[in-house]
C-alpha cells in the first residue's frame, strides 16, 4: 500500500499505542478465523494486543484535575482507560486498504463491513443464549434476549442506507481488487442462519478458504439443536405432542387460539416469525442495493450475483409459523 493510511478517528488512541501496520493487505484482518468470542475476558490471556493491559497508565496519569475538580478516571485501582478497556489500538488499526492509490469509499466499505461482523457477533451471543433459556424454561429471559436481536436487526437493515451513498463509480475503483472476497464467505452470517434454524451442510462445502476454527465451528453449528428446536421444546414442556410437524400444527393452532393461557409461549412465537422477518427484509434489502451498485455484474464470489441473491429471498426460518396465518 503507498503510504500509510491513517483512519479518521486516530486520535482517539495514542499514537505510540498504535501497532505498526507491517503486513497490510487482506481486508479480513490481520487475525482471520480467530475472532474473539464475546465469552472471553480481559483476564484471558489470548487476547488481541498480547499480555493484557501491558500500557496501562500509571496513577499519575490517570488522577488529576478536570475543570476544577479532583477526578479519577476507571476503576479497580486505575487499571482502565476508555481505549484500553475497548482495544482501541488494535480496533482501529484493523481497517486496512486494498486500493493503491487509495480509494476514497474504500474505509467506508470496510467499516460497514466489521459493523456488521461485530453485530453478528452479538447476535449469536444472543441467539444461543435465548435458545438456550427456552431449553431451561426460562422463558422469560428468552423473550428479553429476542427482543434485543430485533432491534439490532433493524440497525443492519437501516445501515445499508450508508452504504448506498457510495456511488457504483467510486466503487468500481476498488471492487476489482476483492474479489474473489465475499460477503458469500461471512461465517458468522452462515452461523446465524443455522442457528435459527436454516441448516443447510452445503454452504459449508462451498465456502473459499476456510480456516480449520471456522470449519469446526460451522459443524458445531450443524450439530447443536436450533431455536426452533428449543422452541418445540417449550411446546412439549407446556404438554403439547410435538412428534411431527402435524402436531406441532395443532399446537400452535391452539397456543394461537387461547392466548390467554399460552401468553408466553405466543410472545415467543412472535419473537421468532419477527427475527424472521427481519432476516427476510435483510435479504431483500441487500439484493435491490448489490443491483443499484453492479447491475446484472456476477458478485465477487463468483455467484451469479443479484439472480443468486433473488433465489434466496424466499428463505423461511420458520414455515410452521407462517403457515399458521393461513389457519387463523
Ligand atoms: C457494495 C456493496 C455490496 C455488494 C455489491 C454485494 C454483493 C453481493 C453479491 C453479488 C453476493 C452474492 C455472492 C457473490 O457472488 O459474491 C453477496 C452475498 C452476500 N453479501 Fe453482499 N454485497 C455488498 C455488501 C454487503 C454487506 C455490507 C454485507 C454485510 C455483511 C454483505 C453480506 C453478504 C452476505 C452475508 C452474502 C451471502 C448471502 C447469501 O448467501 O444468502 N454484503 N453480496
Amino acid at each position: 500500500m503507498a503510504g500509510p493510511f491513517a483512519p479518521p478517528a486516530t486520535a482517539l488512541a495514542p499514537p505510540a499505542a498504535r501497532p505498526s501496520a507491517g503486513g497490510a493487505g487482506v481486508i479480513t484482518g490481520s487475525r482471520p478465523g480467530s475472532y474473539p468470542r464475546p465469552v472471553t475476558t480481559s483476564h484471558d490471556a489470548d487476547q488481541p494486543g498480547g499480555e493484557p493491559h501491558a500500557q496501562a497508565p500509571s496513577a499519575a496519569e490517570i488522577e488529576g484535575r478536570w475543570e476544577g475538580q479532583q477526578v479519577h478516571f476507571g476503576e479497580e485501582g486505575g487499571r482502565l482507560t476508555y481505549g484500553s478497556y475497548l482495544r482501541l489500538a488494535e480496533l482501529l488499526d484493523q481497517q486496512r486498504l486494498e486500493s493503491d492509490p487509495p480509494a476514497h469509499d474504500e474505509l467506508l466499505f470496510i467499516t460497514i463491513h466489521q459493523a456488521y461482523e461485530l453485530w453478528f457477533q452479538q447476535i449469536l451471543h444472543e441467539l444461543t443464549t435465548a435458545r438456550d433459556a427456552m431449553a431451561a424454561g426460562q422463558l422469560w429471559w428468552a423473550q428479553h434476549l429476542l427482543g434485543r436481536v430485533q432491534v439490532i436487526e433493524r440497525v443492519l437493515v437501516g445501515q445499508i442506507d450508508i452504504l448506498e451513498t457510495m456511488t457504483p463509480q467510486d466503487f468500481g475503483e476498488f471492487r476489482q481488487r476483492l474479489a474473489p472476497a465475499s460477503g458469500f464467505q461471512s461465517v458468522q452470517y452462515r452461523e446465524i442462519e443455522f442457528v435459527s434454524g436454516a441448516k443447510d451442510p452445503s454452504f459449508v462445502k462451498r465456502f473459499r478458504g476456510l480456516t480449520a476454527e471456522e470449519e469446526a465451528r460451522l459443524a458445531k453449528r450443524l450439530e447443536e439443536p436450533t431455536l426452533w428446536d428449543a422452541f418445540v421444546g417449550v411446546l412439549a414442556a407446556a404438554g403439547f405432542r410435538t412428534g411431527s410437524e402435524d402436531e406441532i400444527r395443532a399446537a400452535l393452532y391452539k397456543v394461537a387460539r387461547d392466548r390467554s393461557s399460552y401468553a408466553a409461549i405466543w410472545e415467543l412465537a412472535e419473537s421468532l416469525l419477527q427475527h424472521d422477518e427481519l432476516a427476510a427484509a435483510w435479504r431483500a434489502r441487500h439484493v435491490v442495493m448489490v443491483e443499484r451498485m453492479i447491475g446484472t455484474k456476477p458478485g465477487t464470489g463468483g455467484s451469479s450475483g443479484a439472480g443468486y441473491l433473488r433465489s434466496r429471498l424466499d428463505l423461511r426460518y420458520y414455515p410452521l409459523l407462517w403457515g399458521l396465518r393461513s389457519t387463523l
